[in-house]
């Protein structure tokens, strides 16, 4: 059996709900008449963009990038590669790809750059949470939800060891 991880409670459900609501706000204005193609980036960012896509009233379509960059536990590899690449064909469209957070940002920036060369007419970033104490990547977010400190999240679809995705509200990992 696995030791049990400690796990603080860091944002609460309605602290992210309300973020995501702003958030949606921002991208109903932002593009009004357009009908974008939002990526998700699989698997962290199901729970968000659920609850992100439910609040635009565009006619959006949906689809989603699988890429590998951590191995188990918490350091990445930093090693990013594709393991299930978009379906929707991205030329000429609006694309707004949906992350759950930005922590070192290596992996956002080679799915920004994996799908830049499919040449949207449009390529912006949306994230729930970043950890800016450990940007290694310069590279704008469009859309951010809130910053968090420099800890390991779970819950809201994240994990630890593929656990605690399904949290409604967001912890951190405590070290033993
Ligand atoms: P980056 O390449 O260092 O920016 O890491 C990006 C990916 O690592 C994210 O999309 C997450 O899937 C995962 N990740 C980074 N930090 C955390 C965390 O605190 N909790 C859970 N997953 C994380
Ligand atoms: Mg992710």
């Amino acid at each position: 059996m696995d030791s049990q991880p400690q796990l603080k409670l860091l944002v609460k459900r309605d602290e992210i709900a309300e973020a995501v609501a702003r958030l949606a706000s921002e991208i109903n204005r932002d593009y009004e008449g357009k009908h974008p193609l939002l990526i998700g980036v699989l698997k962290g960012a199901f729970v968000f963009l659920a609850d992100l896509v439910r609040q635009l009233d565009l006619p959006v379509e949906i689809d989603f990038v699988r890429v590998c960059s951590y191995g188990s536990g918490t350091v990445s590899s930093g090693k990013v590669r594709v393991v299930q690449g978009v379906k929707t064909a991205i030329r000429g469209r609006d694309v707004l790809v949906v992350e759950d957070i930005v922590d070192t940002g290596v992996t956002t920036s080679f799915v920004l750059d994996y799908l830049g060369k499919k040449k949207p007419s449009s390529l912006k970033l949306c994230a729930l949470t970043a950890k800016p104490a450990r940007f290694r990547v310069r590279m704008p977010i469009d859309y951010l939800g809130f910053t968090v400190p420099n800890k390991f999240i779970v819950g809201y679809g994240l994990d630890f060891n593929q656990r605690f995705r399904n949290l409604p509200d967001m912890y951190a990992l405590e070290e033993q």
